[in-house]
């Protein structure tokens, strides 16, 4: 992170507030308001949480406490119980929103499905019971592989019924991923599909379940969707279809109930070194926290039509597509494709035909439409559309511009989101009714969230300046640990400041206090919103057999945020070319996904290193860019590295 960086991020001064037609009917409308509980929310947080924990969630047995924290541990509403599909769905029987759309679903050839919450109740249920008979039960770990179809959010809220802890592993991610995070927390069951469509095309989920599975002795059973029609094989004994499985139950299910920290799900996620950490969430905070936050950052109504397009894998897919939305008895839009298929505008039409009102996506998906073309969007209304939201990486002013004058037509506010997989939800944003929004800024923080930008040491830095970005205080969906691994969940986030949460990223707040999001600061790259460790990329390539060895790096990149870059050294005696390139590539993709192939790869001589053997990223990082090396380089081995990288541009 460099100060200039900052600077040119935070230089906009333009400031939009929200019109007087929304704030009047806001959940929230006036800066007054938002004051006044933000600060009873972090001087009496457990005050504030209690009233929220009471008011929000349906609790089989009341909590004691409201909060236990010893850091880095947190325990929220101890001594209650509860249970998290029941908050999702039973709460909403028997009132009027039992024949309400929970989800309407549109697959990427044009098939529409609606799911009421009566049906989305016996739908679970069934699943439940299958579950049940096939011994799956409270703490079992189940791996979710699935596309973005409704039976996914059905195999989550199953878990959430019977106690088990799900892991979603997104769909695009490699056989060798998915084995992975299916050892690492020991799932018994695999839920997954035939295959789901994409780009006018099925893309086969179940072989390379079957790959995975090979190797990860733990599963006992594969549970199989069909989606597509696609053949598939099916194992004698271990793989079962869902649709015969699910044919022979009861479609009635009693939800027992859970722990307020009773674990509900793993999420994987890449950190700055190893492989990617299983990040875990636990019941009612996570639940509180995604359902309170939906309220207020979504401005929820009983008649919003609700279009997030993330996909389920993701932590944005859990809270803002699954648990937050449901919990709050909303209609979740959910699109299975690609958002040009057949055409770039897909997503504008589907807004039109099911009359959408709130739109979140990702500034990365921003940058491509606006790269497709504004004919595309003008060809439709939009004129259902009331709030649009980002999130996954800043968004740069152009961006929010566009997103504001094509798609929100100038009158929806636009909420700029922070948070991360391990934030569990929203921490930074605007509240519609409320905030005057800055382009690029994520402006201020969300009910019980206590950020600031801090030096080495810990110390707020003044207005203005840049530093670390951390999180004071707990907060109800805060992650719990990381699965199987305190020791790296407390080394990762509670060392670099004892007992107080590092987020990884930089920041700064400008003279109004408003927040400006750098982006990562540790080894984590942000590639079209999808976070990538560089030490991942960096022991797939080292195990290729023609690598010596590979330094992974991100450079700006005006589509994705930032691209991949590779740097590899080879073996002696192999010869570099163009199809090693492809090559190394391809087995980038195979090791991870495709999301982790890089874009570049650069076959290098030597790595510039320091004189105790340590890869220099920072240069590296200066001539991917095409920048000349600037900063400090006297611990450098070898300048020499250097100067050949940089003849090579
Ligand atoms: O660097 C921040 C960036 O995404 C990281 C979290 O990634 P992940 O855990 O995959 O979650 C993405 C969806 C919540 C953060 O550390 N990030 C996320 N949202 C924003 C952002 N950076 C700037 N502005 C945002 N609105």
């Amino acid at each position: 992170m460099t100060d200039q960086t900052i600077t040119s991020v935070s230089r906009e001064k333009r400031v939009f507030g929200p019109s007087a037609e929304f704030q009047r009917q806001a959940n929230l409308g006036s800066m007054a308001a938002y004051k006044r509980l933000y600060r009873e929310s972090v001087n009496s947080p457990e005050k504030f949480w209690d009233r929220q924990a009471k008011d929000l969630l349906v609790w089989r047995k009341p909590y004691t406490d409201v909060l236990k924290w010893k850091a880095p541990h947190a325990k929220w509403f101890g001594g209650g119980t509860l249970n998290v599909a029941e908050n999702c769905i039973d709460r909403h029987l028997g009132t009027e929103r039992e024949n309400k759309a929970a989800l309407i679903f549109e697959g990427e050839p044009g098939d529409v499905r609606t799911i009421t919450y009566r049906q989305l109740y016996f739908e679970v249920s069934r699943l439940a019971n299958v579950f049940t008979d096939l011994g799956v039960g409270k703490g079992d770990r189940v791996a979710i592989y699935m596309p973005m179809v409704p039976e996914a959010v059905f195999a989550m809220l199953a878990c959430a019924r019977v106690g088990a802890i799900h892991t979603v592993v997104f769909g695009g991610f490699s056989a060798e991923s998915l084995k992975d995070r299916i050892i690492d927390c020991g799932a018994k069951l695999v839920i997954t599909a035939d295959g789901g469509w994409r780009r006018g095309k099925v893309f086969p989920l179940k072989p390379t379940v079957d790959e995975a599975v090979a190797k990860a002795k733990c599963v006992e059973h594969v549970l199989v969707h069909q989606r597509c029609g696609n053949e598939v094989p099916m194992r004698a004994k271990r793989d079962i279809w869902w649709h015969e499985a699910t044919a022979e139950v009861a479609n009635t299910h009693k939800a027992k109930a859970f722990t307020s920290e009773h674990p509900l799900f793993i999420l994987y996620t890449s950190g700055s070194t190893g492989k990617p950490k299983g990040v875990l969430h636990t019941s009612a905070g996570y639940l509180l926290g995604s359902k309170l936050s939906s309220k207020y950052v979504f401005d929820l109504k009983e008649n919003d039509r609700y279009f997030c397009t993330a996909d389920i894998g993701w932590i944005t897919g859990h809270s803002y597509v699954v648990y937050g939305l449901l919990s709050n008895g909303a209609t979740v839009f959910m699109y299975e494709g690609a958002p040009n298929q057949p055409g770039p505008d897909r997503f504008w039409d589907m807004i039109d035909r099911h009359g959408v009102t709130i739109f979140y996506t990702a500034p990365t998906a921003i940058r491509a439409f606006m790269k497709w073309g504004d004919e595309h969007v003008k060809k439709h209304s939009l004129k259902s559309l009331r709030l649009l939201g980002s999130v996954g990486e800043p968004i740069n002013p152009e961006a929010w511009m566009w997103y504001h004058k094509n798609i929100g037509k100038k009158k929806c506010p636009i909420v700029d989101t922070w948070w991360q997989t391990e934030t569990g939800s929203i921490m930074i944003t605007p509240l519609p009714g409320v905030t005057e929004c800055k382009p690029g800024s994520a402006t201020f923080p969300f009910f019980g969230v206590q950020p600031k930008v801090v030096d080495d040491l810990g110390h707020e830095v003044p207005l203005g300046s840049a530093g670390k970005l951390i999180i004071a205080q707990p907060w109800p969906s805060m992650l719990r640990t990381l699965w199987g691994d305190d020791k790296r969940f407390k080394e990762t986030y509670f060392s670099d400041f004892p007992g107080i949460y590092f987020t990884g990223d930089g920041a700064r707040r400008d003279e109004d206090g408003y927040f400006w999001i750098v982006g990562r600061i540790d080894d984590v790259l942000n590639i079209s919103g999808h976070r990538l460790g560089t030490a991942e990329v960096e022991s797939a390539l080292v195990a290729h057999p023609k690598v010596a060895e590979a330094a992974a790096v991100g450079r700006p990149d005006d589509l994705k945020g930032q691209s991949l870059v590779v740097f590899v050294t080879v073996k002696s005696g192999i010869e570099v070319s163009d199809e090693l390139k492809a090559e190394l590539r391809n087995h980038v993709g195979k090791e991870i996904g495709a999301i982790a192939k890089p874009d570049e790869v650069r076959f290098a001589a030597a790595l510039p290193k320091t004189r105790s053997g340590k890869i220099m990223r920072r240069i590296l990082k200066q001539i991917a860019a095409g920048q000349l090396v600037k900063g400090d380089t006297t611990t450098l081995e070898d300048f020499s590295v250097v100067a050949a990288l940089q003849a090579e541009d």
